[in-house]
């Protein structure tokens, strides 16, 4: 994830700005930059890879650099290569500028700009369309210029922006991505992250969304969206640099949890417009007749990914009227698909680098199949090989459990279906408007799902849960693939041993293990099979089983028949496996707490796995 530092004082700009971004190296990222003052002219260096790459593209500076700005960009807009890199410089060469966040409408900017001939662009990015705004609103004010330039801008942003003109002063503006500024004595720091600062400030001031500050090395000034003086608060930081990596949570999986109403908005900004009632993707390069000839999909991925395939399979027959194969990767080539012309393979992948994955990939590309990635990282393999690539912005997952790669993962199968199913003349327009309000719904109800009451529930019952060696989750319809989802987590990290089957088929056999206090599972969020849900509840209630529901508000009689629940807000039967995926996240984390086992690293598992 990108990473910002900035610097103003008296001590070497660039070994302040250098350390702070090796201290953000764990955050994940593949270039990086600084730009700062040298007598009348800002300079800009940049290198795709490490921030030691970095060093050595800056060679020896003279030390008597004051201020500057540094960034390790986690490529989202455009491949990670030198150009991409931020800084990026305006045309005359006086303004430089780091960006958090995703620009939504640069490339109407970027095609006004470029008709104009007004600023010529040497990136792929977003981003660069901010620099050259800047430039064209500058009248001898670097605030004002900012301000005014980001009046035409929509998307999220943390940016930091320096001028030869104004030296010694840095300007930054917030909007959905992080900035706090860190103060000093004779010094002041702004960055994306407290652990870029701890090591010379613990006093800071988090900008708000629509606020603006003006730092320079004895003052910091806050600014409303309106432009008025705004009094902050000065924070102490109290965490030792482990706690500040994990944003103060325990581990990296209960942060990447919580990261997951923002992710799931990033995934979607941009490709939904709640007001048209539309999905555009636009950006896959589709023709239209390619999409309505289509007549099979295969989806193919492992592990946490194929469990996301599983509900692709039911949302894209549902919303785009197309036959779904999902198949485990590491068996796909092996069962010889009858491939034919018409078909397209849908391969998902966090990581991009998935051995298995990638082989189907590569099999069905040679039997001239075109082939959609859906995947997290920008450069990796499986999105350099497929011929159409949905990225989920759900930034760098550093623990092996993947939940947001997850949940992002289904929101790109909801965003395909629903475009598919308009293109393909599938899917009612009033539905379809009705499908994109509930999704853009989803972050707030992610929220309520994740409120400290709601942790609370599921941390008690784990107390009960990890007592055991063997425990079973059971749903029906889109529960069911949300139920293997949350044993696989149960599995993975607190080693207890958790069997996911179809609520209907426990009567076939696994019954037979049921024994009195045993914990069940039971995801019991979908409308139209809740009755018979309910019938497979008591056949467990009936052998002594312990069932602790996940279940909507709403639907009562749950709730008379379990000895535990959980209520998800209302939802459309559709889009609940969203929010119905948390509370066993969440489970499996606290399982594994109260066992002690080592959450953010299950013994004899990888994050990325490039063997077959
Ligand atoms: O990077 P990928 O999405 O291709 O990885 C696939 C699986 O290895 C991965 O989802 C794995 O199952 C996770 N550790 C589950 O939490």
């Amino acid at each position: 994830m990108c990473g910002i530092v900035g610097y103003a004082g008296n001590k070497e700009a660039l070994a302040v700005i250098i350390d702070g971004l090796k201290k953000l190296e764990y955050r994940g990222y593949d270039s990086a930059g600084v730009a700062f003052q040298k007598g009348n002219d800002l300079v800009i260096t940049k290198a795709a890879g490490s921030v030691a790459s970095l060093e050595t593209a800056l060679g020896e500076q003279n030390s008597s650099i004051n201020v500057g700005i540094g960034h390790t960009r986690w490529a989202t807009h455009g491949r990670p290569t030198d150009e991409n890199a931020h800084p990026h410089s305006s045309c005359c060469g006086k303004i430089a500028l780091i960006h958090n966040g995703i620009i939504e409408n640069y490339r109407a900017i970027r095609q006004r700009m470029t008709s104009e001939e007004s600023h010529k662009f040497i990136s792929e990015t977003d981003t660069e369309v901010l620099v050259h705004l800047v430039e064209e609103n500058y009248e001898g004010d670097l605030l004002q210029a900012v301000r005014t330039a980001l009046k035409d801008v929509k998307g999220s942003y943390g940016l930091v922006v320096i001028s030869s003109a104004e030296p010694g002063r840095m300007i930054c503006a917030r909007q959905d991505s992080p900035l706090i500024i860190g103060l000093g004595e004779g010094e002041n720091f702004i960055a994306s992250d407290i652990p870029a600062l701890l090591a010379h400030t613990r006093r800071t001031i988090v900008l708000e969304d629509g606020e603006f500050a003006s730092i320079t090395m004895d003052k910091v000034e806050v600014f409303d969206h309106k432009g008025q003086p705004v009094e902050k608060e000065v924070l102490e930081i109290t965490w030792d640099i482990e706690a500040a990596e994990k944003g103060g949570y325990e581990h990296f999986m209960l942060k990447e949890i919580m990261e997951q109403p923002t992710a799931v908005k990033e995934t979607m900004r941009q490709r939904i417009d709640v007001e048209k009632g539309r999905v555009d993707l636009s950006e896959l390069a589709f023709t239209s007749s390619q999409l309505e000839s289509l007549d099979k999909v295969y989806i193919v991925a492992c592990g946490t990914a194929y469990h996301a395939g599983l509900l692709g399979k039911a949302i894209i027959e549902k919303l785009a009227n197309l036959p779904v194969e999902v198949d485990v990767a590491s068996e796909f080539r092996y069962r010889e698909p009858l491939f034919k012309k018409n078909q397209l393979v849908i391969v998902i992948s966090q990581s991009g680098e998935t051995a298995d994955t990638l082989a189907a990939l590569r099999l069905a590309r040679q039997k001239s199949l075109q082939v959609l990635a859906i995947t997290n990282v920008v450069g990796s393999t499986v999105s350099r090989e497929a011929d159409h690539v949905l990225y989920t912005w759900a930034g760098p997952e550093i623990a092996v459990a993947s939940t947001k790669a997850y949940l992002t993962q289904l929101i790109s199968i909801y965003l395909v279906a629903l475009y598919f199913g308009e293109v393909r003349g599938a899917i009612e327009k009033e539905y379809l408007s009705e499908i994109v309000k509930g999704l853009n719904r989803l972050p707030s109800q992610l929220k309520d799902v994740l409120s400290e009451e709601s942790v609370n529930r599921l941390k008690a019952y784990c107390e009960h849960l990890a007592g055991w060696e063997s425990a079973f989750f059971v749903g029906r319809n889109l529960d069911y693939p949300v139920a293997m989802e949350g044993a696989l987590k149960l599995k993975e990290i607190s080693y207890i041993h958790a069997e996911a089957y179809p609520a209907g088929e426990l009567k076939h056999g696994p019954l037979a293990l049921i024994v009195e206090g045993i914990p069940v599972i039971a995801l019991a969020t979908q409308k139209a099979v809740l009755d018979k849900t309910l019938s497979n509840i008591q056949e467990v209630n009936a052998r002594g089983g312990a069932v602790f529901a996940i279940t909507q508000e709403g639907f009562e009689d749950v709730s008379r028949q379990v000895e535990s629940i959980f209520y998800l807000p209302p939802i459309e039967d559709i889009l609940a496996p969203v929010l119905s995926a948390v509370p066993t996240q969440l489970i499996a984390y606290y399982a594994a707490i109260a066992r002690g086992s080592s959450v953010d690293k299950p013994r004899n598992l990888a994050k990325s796995v490039t063997v077959e």
